[in-house]
């Protein structure tokens, strides 16, 4: 193993002078946003990510013997500053963690929680109508506790090996010199609503004429840095009982919109190791994240009902994207029915029961759409409750993949939900809004939903990062930003890679035919409006959409670990 001296240094000098680090990491991409792309090759060790300096981190970490914990962390740390739309230390995650040497996947929920003083009618206004979306996203109610900084405490005092400050080191380092505003960043300020509201997160994006940062300006957050060297000496603690809690209780109290996040919501705080929900599929077995997340059992569903048709003899084309939405209504009628956080509602036990799904997939007809799928009837332990949840596009969250030279991997998703959360900025960092991942309405028909607030809960999430193991080793990790789009990217991904026997990054880059189980969404761009034609002679109601998906991808392979980045976003690959 290198010292810490060493590879923090080497950090240094990629911030200052990024050819250096290139010469010395073979194979590093140049990256321009939908600039074509080819998959990443590399023997040792690889990471995946949604910014070029974040995957420089993470590799340079790999390269001085770090695991993918530690280069998790310091990915995490990076993205929070570079990427702080999409995820951080105000918000929370998902990882799926495979450790080699014990043959083992742990997944961990570091999601959000509600806070102890919420009810169901929290998203109520006084007329005791549903409040329109946006006014809740904007203001200090839409925050939940975070759990990210807790999160990457956890997995380097689980599976790290290098110490802890120098993995936060190169993001100190690039909050204190600054970082140049990528164009993504760039052109979401302006579109995200409310984002001058409050006085922190206004003059740090935008000038005090109120013109947004622009692509290529150098941008310093000595607020990110002093919290960083903070949590380098402190751990986690200062966000769960100390003076950053008292802060984010503090900065949730907005004028309008105001939240109810005490110290004691924060004291209590837990990130929870669940149970991986794994499914068979065609000789793979495919894991991913249990409840709160929706993501693995609605990607599992997707998968078991396809398994019913030949989709690699079929191949990739309008006969199987008509089979896949199709899937995707069915799964997505049980997600908004049954799942939520099962630690507060009783879900269905058989969600996943193979008997089950093989009477869901005789519901597809492969020459016309079902239109609305109804929720089916699992095999169920307790009396069937819940009504319907409704379902929202979302365009914030991150993920990344990293696959250590020990073989160590990690899936991680991670978010502050929509771009740029609450817009609530302290200590550097914007505070989640990820209460609005929870259901407006506390009941329709008479019956609850699933999904609705209480007190303490997790909101339901999409999040679906993926490990799928052959022969009881790791071949794939993917997973994808994107709301609940997240599991039709994911799906797909899958599809692509497992069925279709694609390369990494033509499978990262297939257009997206995306239903959650209403309007069929075909991806803008060459071949559209064919694709759309084709999908409406068939029954589907068709949008063409942009569908910006960010996956990231590791496919391991004969000794190889082949890599990609979607070119819908910033992300870079590296390897060695
Ligand atoms: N906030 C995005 C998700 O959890 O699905």
């Amino acid at each position: 193993m290198r010292s810490l001296r060493g590879y923090t240094l080497v950090l240094a000098l990629a911030v200052a002078m990024p050819e250096a680090i290139a010469q010395e990491a073979p194979q590093p991409e140049a990256t321009t946003k939908l600039a074509e792309r080819v998959s990443v090759r590399a023997k040792e060790f690889m990471v995946a990510s949604a910014h070029p300096l974040a995957t420089r981190a993470g590799y340079a970490v790999l390269e001085a013997g770090g695991t993918a914990a530690d280069a998790a962390v310091a990915v995490q740390a990076m993205l929070g500053l570079v990427e702080p739309q999409s995820s951080g230390l105000g918000g929370g995650a998902f990882a799926l963690y495979w450790d080699a040497a014990l043959g083992e996947l742990t997944t961990y929920d570091a999601r959000e929680t509600a806070p102890l003083a919420a009810d169901e009618k929290y998203w109520l206004g006084e007329d005791g109508e549903t409040m329109e979306f946006v006014a809740a996203v904007v203001g200090g109610r839409s925050a939940g506790v975070p759990g990210t900084p807790k999160l990457m405490e956890t997995l380097h005092g689980k599976f790290g090996r290098l110490p802890w400050a120098g993995l936060l080191q190169p993001a100190i380092d690039t909050a204190e010199q600054g970082f140049t505003v990528s164009q993504r960043l760039a052109d979401a300020i302006p579109q995200a609503p409310g984002l001058n509201t409050f006085e922190t997160a206004r003059s740090y994006f935008f000038d005090a004429g109120g013109t947004p940062l622009a692509e290529g300006a150098t941008l310093e957050n000595p607020a990110y840095a002093r919290t960083l060297r903070l949590v380098a000496e402190q751990g986690a603690a200062p966000f769960y009982t100390g003076q950053i809690a008292r802060d984010i209780v503090a900065a949730v109290r907005t004028e309008t919109n105001p939240g109810l996040l005490t110290m004691e919501d924060f004291a209590r705080y837990e990130v929870i190791e669940r149970e991986p929900v794994c499914i068979d599929y065609r000789q793979n077995e495919v894991c991913g994240m249990g409840p709160p997340s929706s993501g693995g059992l609605t990607v599992g569903q997707m998968l078991a009902m396809l398994e019913a048709f030949d989709l690699p003899e079929m191949g990739e084309g309008v006969e199987a994207r008509h089979l896949f939405a199709e899937a995707s209504r069915l799964a997505f009628a049980d997600r908004g029915m049954y799942m939520a956080d099962s630690d507060f509602v009783d879900m269905p036990k058989g969600l996943l029961d193979r008997a089950y799904l093989a009477e869901r997939a005789a519901l597809i007809d492969p020459s016309a759409s079902m239109g609305k799928a109804e929720a089916g009837d699992p095999p169920w332990d307790e009396t069937k409750l819940y009504a319907p949840d409704v379902e929202r596009p979302r365009h914030g969250t991150s993920h990344f993949v990293i696959v250590d030279g020990d073989g160590n991997a990690i899936s991680m998703t991670t978010t502050i939900e929509s771009g740029f959360g609450s817009r609530v900025m302290t200590n550097g960092f914007l505070l989640n809004n990820e209460l609005t991942d929870f259901s407006f309405a506390p009941e329709a028909d008479g019956k609850p939903v699933a999904n609705r607030v209480e007190a303490g809960k997790r909101p339901r999430s999409s999040m679906a990062p993926t490990i799928v193991f052959r022969d009881d080793r790791p071949v794939l990790l993917t997973g994808s930003p994107g709301g609940a789009n997240i599991i039709n990217y994911v799906a797909l991904s899958l599809v692509a890679l497992l069925d279709w026997n694609m390369d990494p990054q033509e499978a990262v880059d297939l257009p997206h035919v995306v239903n959650l189980n209403g309007t069929t969404r075909v991806e803008e761009g060459d071949g559209a409006q064919q694709t759309a034609d084709a999908l409406t002679a068939l029954g589907h109601e068709v949008s063409i959409a942009n569908l910006n998906s960010g996956l990231h991808v590791i496919k391991l392979e004969g000794g190889e670990l082949i890599g990609a980045a979607d070119k819908r976003r910033e992300g870079q690959v590296m390897g060695r």
